[in-house]
C-alpha cells in the first residue's frame, strides 16, 4: 500500500479552491478534518437514492439502509479489532460517547473518576457536574507539562482510589499538548486495581491505528467528523459486558423489544437499546465510506506522514526562539501533528485572522475547550493551533512557519 498526498489531495475538493489568486492550507483538522469525495458521494447517495429508515419498515430503500447500516458498523469494529459489531455504539461525537459510557459507574458518590487538567472540556466538564451533584469525586491531575500523563502520576492516583472503584478518563492524544500516552501501561495499572479505563481518542483515531484488544481498555470514544467522516456522527466502544451495564441517556422506540403501559418495559440488547429514535442514516452509512478511505491508504501510512509533517513544525517553531513557546513534550515522537503555540503577549485570535487573510491559512485560535488548562498555565491570550492532516504537504507546513515568523516579528 502505497501512500501519495499528491494523490490523496486529489480525493478533496476543497483543496481545490482559492483566494485572492493563491491556494488555501487548511490546518484545522484537530477540530473538523476535509471530507473527501468518497465520503461526500456516500451521503449524497443516501439522500438522493435510497433514503429511508434503516431496520423499521419492509420495503426495498429501508432494506437497503438497513443493509448498509449494519455495513458500517461492521466496518468500524474490525476497524478497532473490536470483538464483536454490537461492541459499537452510535453517538453524535466523542462527547456524547464519553457521557455515555461514564454510566459504567453507579454513580452512587462512593466512586472516583481520575482526569487530567489539560483534557478537553467534553473529559472534564461532566465530571465536575457529577462531582457538584455528589455522584463521584473527581481527582483530575496536573501532569507536567513537558511531560504529560507521567505514569508514576496516574499509578498514585489509582493507588489512592477504592479498589473496583474508580474510572480513569484520559486523551490518547491531547488536543492541545499533542502528547501520545502510553494507554497499554495506564490500562494495565488501571485494571490490577480494577478500575475501568475510558479512552477519548477524538484526537488519536483519525491519526494512527487504534487497536483496542491490544491497548487493553474499556471503553472509548470517537467523532468521525475529524477522520474525514460525516458530521454529527461518533460512536462509543465498548467491552459487551460492560456496554449491558450501562444505562441508555435516551429512550423511545428502537431500543425496547416489547412495551405495555403501565409498567413493562423489554428492552433490547447493546447497540440497540442505546440509539433511540431514528438516527442519522446517512452519517453511518458515509462513517463506512469513512473507514474504507481510511483503510485504504493504511493508518501506518497516515501516521507516518504526518510524523515527518509534525518535525518540519516543529524544526520551524524551535526557530522562533524564546519569542514563542510550545506546549507539550519536546520529542517529536512523543507529539502528534499539532500543536498550541503560546506567543507570550501577542493574541492568538489576531495571529490566526492574519494568517488567515495574508496567506488563505486556516487553523484554531484560543482556549481549544481546555479553558481550564490555559487558566492553570495563566495562557489569557490563549494559543494558536496548526494541526495536521493527511492531505496537508511538507511545503505548507513550510508556507506557515515562514507567515507565522514574519507575523510574529512584525509584533515583537
Ligand atoms: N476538539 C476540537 C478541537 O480541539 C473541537 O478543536
Amino acid at each position: 500500500m502505497t501512500f501519495s498526498v499528491e494523490k490523496v489531495r486529489n480525493d478533496f475538493p476543497a483543496l481545490k479552491r482559492e483566494r485572492n489568486g493563491k491556494p488555501i492550507i487548511y490546518c484545522d483538522s484537530a477540530c473538523m478534518a476535509l471530507k473527501p469525495k468518497q465520503v461526500v458521494d456516500t451521503l449524497v447517495g443516501y439522500y438522493t437514492e435510497y433514503t429511508a429508515c434503516a431496520g423499521r419498515s419492509p420495503h426495498m430503500f429501508s432494506r437497503e439502509t438497513t443493509k448498509r447500516c449494519d455495513e458500517s458498523r461492521v466496518k468500524v469494529a474490525n476497524f478497532i479489532n473490536a470483538k464483536d459489531p454490537s461492541e459499537v455504539v452510535w453517538t453524535r461525537n466523542t462527547t456524547e460517547a464519553l457521557n455515555l459510557g461514564c454510566g459504567i459507574l453507579e454513580l452512587d458518590g462512593t466512586e472516583t473518576i481520575i482526569a487530567t487538567s489539560e483534557s478537553h472540556n467534553s473529559n472534564i466538564v461532566k465530571w465536575m457536574f457529577l462531582e457538584n451533584a455528589g455522584k463521584i469525586k473527581l481527582k483530575v491531575l496536573e501532569t507536567p507539562l513537558d511531560h504529560p500523563c507521567e505514569i508514576e502520576l496516574i499509578e498514585k492516583a489509582v493507588n489512592e482510589c477504592e479498589s473496583g472503584k474508580f474510572l480513569v478518563s484520559l486523551a490518547q492524544v491531547s488536543n492541545v499538548t499533542a502528547a501520545k500516552i502510553d494507554v497499554k501501561e495506564i490500562a494495565k495499572i488501571i485494571h490490577e486495581r480494577e478500575g475501568y479505563f475510558l479512552l477519548d481518542a477524538a484526537q488519536s483515531f483519525p491519526h494512527m491505528p487504534v487497536d483496542v484488544q491490544d491497548l487493553g481498555i474499556d471503553l472509548m470514544g470517537v467523532s468521525m467528523h475529524k477522520a474525514c467522516g460525516p458530521t454529527g456522527m461518533g460512536f462509543l466502544w465498548g467491552k459487551y459486558h460492560l456496554l449491558e451495564k450501562i444505562k441508555p441517556l435516551i429512550l423511545g422506540g428502537e431500543t425496547v423489544s416489547d412495551v405495555y403501559i403501565p409498567d413493562q418495559i423489554v428492552m433490547l440488547p447493546p447497540p440497540s437499546k442505546f440509539e433511540a429514535g431514528l438516527q442519522n442514516y446517512g452519517g453511518i452509512i458515509a462513517s463506512g465510506a469513512t473507514i474504507d478511505y481510511l483503510s485504504g491508504l493504511g493508518m501506518e501510512n497516515i501516521h507516518k506522514h504526518e510524523q515527518r509533517l509534525s518535525e518540519v513544525m516543529l524544526k520551524g517553531i524551535a526557530e522562533l526562539g524564546d519569542k514563542v513557546s510550545l506546549l507539550g513534550p519536546k520529542d517529536p515522537k512523543q507529539r502528534a501533528a499539532l500543536a498550541a503555540i503560546d506567543m507570550k503577549d501577542i493574541n492568538s485570535h489576531e495571529v490566526a485572522i492574519l494568517l488567515d487573510d495574508m496567506a488563505n491559512i486556516m487553523l484554531r485560535s484560543g482556549y481549544h475547550c481546555t479553558h481550564a488548562f490555559h487558566h492553570q498555565l495563566e495562557l489569557d491570550q490563549g494559543t494558536l493551533r496548526p494541526s495536521w492532516y493527511l492531505y496537508n504537504t511538507v511545503d505548507e507546513v513550510k508556507i506557515f512557519n515562514e507567515k507565522l515568523a514574519e507575523i510574529i516579528d512584525v509584533f515583537s
